[in-house]
Parts: structure tokens; sequence; C-alpha cells
């Protein structure tokens, strides 16, 4: 084929997403969904996932998914592990593989490592046998579309590369309504006559059901950049309202009611102003760590500082809620047990990574304290959290020397029985409709409760005999 062929000229509806994980699956579904005469395959290395992906028990938790996963699935959805079959049958290739921060060599600990990725531009490059519109849709370093355009032309054969940033802002838990009706759809693109064609294939895909005036279009490195600064921008408000809560501790002040008056200045805006333990998830501190690497590989050592301070608060709020704790019980928490309802990062998925509940349970059981953790959608990623932990050799660091040290309970009810606190991790709705005074008879007394998300009625629980600790107001205690 000609290296100059138009990408209009062609049906261009084949749709590979190489990476089946929390984004490419649910990505490619709605896709798959919303376009019934495109044909959308999703490969993936991990075989185990693809046929977590073709069976009933999907591999990831979102409401919503398994609807649209099964419209789909057999008709014009695909999963499989063919990855050659998959770029030589397809036109367009998203790249949905994990960026994750680098944990060795220089930048570890802040970089993204991007083997993953230029492994999958490699192998792009080694079985194409047509012109390609390639998709960058994990989040990348800016300025990763030059390096991802230079392995793919370094052959210097007749296949033609168009690459094209299209980050994904799914949020996980409303991932299906992300996508089906999204804030906006970013595409960047190189501004040559081929970057802004191949920009319109994909534009004129998202159209089908995205209103056009949210779909917006840039040059390459702003999309890049966009996606990094977004999760920069929504991690700062919660750094700042979680910096302000430890304020309201201290003064009395209440930090809903400091957060309901700041967000309803239309400047501000009331969303993601919500004090908690910390933010969790895949994205936010790997995200931010990897632009204060950016800032600091362009010399911008204070811009770099600035962002980095959004991490370091989120790590001060974290152990602050642990050192709360411990003072709020006589000091010690050796040979205590504390139920953690919820070990997701957030409600509304079974997803851990990041999350505050592992930074909590591993301090807890640091000060020999027992944990018994209840969630509805994330015991499997609990289960192999504390599994890592024996297999580090860190079990050793956590003995009690009396039982078991880290239990697992379906029923939060029953997670709480025999406990001394109760500590919530995660906003589940589920945690508000319990029965508390039942709850707190099967406790051991006097009986703690650690909102980390200021979900419950304190008051109430107050009432009941809890000696309540929420986040940025004043506990309410018997003492
Ligand atoms: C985030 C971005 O929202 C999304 O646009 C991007 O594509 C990926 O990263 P996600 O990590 O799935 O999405 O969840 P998000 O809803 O942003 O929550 C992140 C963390 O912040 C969670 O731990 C959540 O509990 C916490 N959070 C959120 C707060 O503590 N307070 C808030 O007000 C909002
Ligand atoms: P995200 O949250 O960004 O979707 P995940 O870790 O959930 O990240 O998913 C990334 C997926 O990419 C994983 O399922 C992983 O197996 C897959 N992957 C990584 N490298 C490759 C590769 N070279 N080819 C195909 N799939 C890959």
């Amino acid at each position: 084929m000609d290296k100059n062929t138009d990408f209009n000229d062609m049906t261009a509806r084949k749709i590979l997403c190489i990476g089946a994980g929390y984004v490419g699956g649910p990505t490619m579904a709605v896709i798959a969904h919303q376009c019934p005469d495109c044909r959308v395959t999703v490969v993936d290395v991990n075989a185990e996932r693809i046929s977590a992906w073709n069976s009933e028990t999907l591999p990831v938790y979102e409401p919503g998914l398994d609807a649209v996963v099964r419209a789909a699935r057999g008709r014009n959805l695909f999963f499989s592990t063919d990855i050659a079959g998959g770029i030589r049958a397809n036109d367009i290739i998203f790249v949905s593989v994990n960026t994750p921060t680098k944990t060795f060599g220089a930048g570890a600990g802040m970089a993204a490592d991007l083997q993953y990725w230029e492994k999958t531009a490699r192998e792009i490059l080694e079985y194409a046998e047509s012109p390609k519109i390639v998709i960058e849709k994990s989040t990348l370093p800016v300025k990763t579309a030059l390096a991802m355009e230079r392995i793919l032309n370094s052959r210097g054969g007749d296949v033609r590369f168009d690459v094209l940033s299209n980050p994904e802002f799914l949020a996980e838990g409303t991932a299906i309504r992300d996508l089906e009706n999204p804030d906006r759809v970013l595409i960047g693109s190189r501004e040559t006559a081929a970057g802004l064609a191949a920009r319109r294939v994909l534009e004129d895909i998202y159209a089908r059901w995205v209103p056009r005036e949210r779909i917006l279009t840039s040059n390459i490195w702003s999309a890049e950049l966009s996606k990094l600064v977004s999760n920069a921008f929504l991690a700062q408000r919660i750094s700042s309202i979680n910096a302000v809560s430890a304020l309201c501790e201290k003064t009395e002040a209440n930090v809903t009611e400091v957060a309901r008056a700041v967000g309803m200045d239309g400047r501000i805006g009331p969303k993601f102003l919500n004090a908690s333990i910390g933010f969790g998830g895949s994205c936010f501190k790997k995200d931010i760590l990897n632009l204060v690497y950016l800032c600091r590989t362009y010399g911008l050592d204070d811009v770099a500082a600035y962002w980095e301070g959004v991490v370091a608060i989120n790590e001060y709020q974290k152990e602050r809620f642990v050192l709360n704790m411990m003072a709020a019980m006589f000091n010690s928490l050796a040979g205590k047990r504390i139920a953690l309802y919820g070990f997701a990062f957030k409600a509304d998925t079974g997803d851990t990574r990041e999350s505050p509940a592992i930074f909590v349970a591993e301090r807890l059981l640091a000060e020999r304290a027992e944990v018994v953790i209840t969630d509805p959608q994330a015991l499997p990623n609990a289960r192999i959290w504390a599994q890592g932990l024996t297999d580090r050799g860190a079990g050793s660091l956590f003995e009690t020397g009396a039982g078991p040290k880290i239990a697992f309970v379906e029923d939060p009810a029953a997670a709480a029985a025999g406990c001394h606190a109760l500590a919530v991790m995660t906003e589940w709705p589920l945690y508000r409709g319990l029965d508390y005074e039942r709850i707190f008879r099967t406790m051991i007394q006097p009986a703690f409760l650690f909102d980390g998300r200021n979900v419950l009625d304190h008051e109430r629980l107050h009432a009941i005999g809890f000696n309540v600790y929420p986040i940025g107001r004043p506990p309410l205690t018997h003492f």
C-alpha cells in the first residue's frame, strides 16, 4: 500500500486496543456498543485477563459494564491474546498498556516506566502490513508521541503510521457514564495534512455519540500534557481541602461547612472538595510524580516543588489519620483489633491500587494491631495485597503473637464484632445503612469510630455510645 494513502478513503472501522485493563476494556466496550458497525478487538498479553473478559465474571467491576459488554461481545466486540493478528487486521490501534511509576534506575519512584509502551510500539512496527492510526490512550509524559513516531518510522518502509494522543479522562466507578457522556473528548495530532486527516477519522468515531462541541482538538503535545495537568488539578483540590481539614481539627471549624462555603463561589465550584483520608487510585500520585519529573528534566525546579507538595500533603493526611487513631486509643494499638470498612481506593470499584486503606492497614500492622478487612468488591485484591506482604517476608514484621493478624470478612457487621475500633476507608453507601446500635454492642468498649470519609451520621453514632473521630471536625467523645 502506498505510504501516502489517505485514511479517509478507507472504511477505517476496524479498531484494536492493546491492553485490556481498567481503561482499555471499558473504553472499547463503549465504542463497540455505540458503533455497531465498527469491529472492535481488545488484546492483552495476560491470557487470564482475556479469558475473564470472555467470561461471565469480568476482570473489572464497574457499574453498567456488564450490560454494555453483554450487548456487544461476540457481535462486534472481541477479546483475544492474538496481538500480532490484531495488529495485522486492524487500521486503528489504541495503545492502553500500563505505564506505572519506574521502580529502578534514573527517575525511580517518579518517572513513568515506558517499557510496556515501547514494547507495544515495536510490536506494531513488526506486524503492521498496512497504514495504521496509532492512538495513545495510556497516560504518558509529554513528547512521548515523538518517541512513538521515531520507533514506528525507524524501518523506513512503505507502511505509514499516524500517531494521535487521545487521553482518557474516565474515573473508575463511573467509567461507563463518563464514556457515554464525557465532559470532553480530547484528540491531539500533528498539524500536518496527514495528522489532521487521522484526527478527523477519530473525531468521526466519537461523533457517533458525543456532541461535536465536546470533541476538542489540539496539537499532540497539548493533548499529552492536558491529561497530566487535569489529574494534577483534581488531586490539588483534594490536597487543598485535606490541608484545611487539619486546621479545622485544631480550630473547631467544620471542613464540610468550609468546603460548602468555598465551593459555592462559581469560580471554585463544589466538586472534588470532600476532605478524606487521602486520595488513592492508579493515576493521581503516578501522574503528579510524572509531571514533577518532567519539570525537573526541563530545569523547572520551582514548578516541580509546587506540584510535589500535592503528593506530600496526601502522604501527611494518611499518616495523620493513623497518628490520630493511635492518640485516641491511648497511644497503643498493639493487640487491638480494628475493622477497616472498605479497602477499595473509592466506592463503586474493586480496585485497590494506591488505596489509602493499604497505607493504614500496613501502619496498623506495624503497630502490632490486628486488622479485619471488609469491602463489597475489593476483597479479592485485598487478599492479593496480604499475600504480597507474606511473599515479601514482611509478614513477620506484623506478628501480634496471638490469632490471625489479618482477617477478611464479607459482612461489615460481623467484621466489627470483637473489635476495639472501626475505621471507614471507602465511602460505600452500604456503610450508612448498617445497624450501628447492634454493631456497638458487639464491640470492645470503649468503642472508637474513625470516619476517614465523613460519610456516617456522627451525632447519631455518638449518641449510640461510639467515640467518633471525623476528618476536619472536632471529635465527639465520651471522655
Ligand atoms: C482520576 C480522574 O478523576 C480521572 O479523570 C482520570 O482519568 C483518572 O484519575 P480515579 O482515580 O478513577 O480518576 O478516581 P477519582 O474519582 O478521581 O478519585 C481519586 C481519589 O480521590 C479517590 O481515592 C477518591 O476517594 C479521592 N477523592 C475524590 C477525595 O478524597 N475527595 C474528593 O472530593 C474526590
Ligand atoms: P490501566 O488502568 O491504565 O488500564 P491496567 O494495568 O489495568 O492499566 O491495564 C494495562 C494492561 O496492559 C494490562 O492488562 C497488561 O497486561 C497489558 N499490557 C501490558 N503490556 C502489554 C503488551 N506489550 N501487549 C499487550 N498488553 C499489554
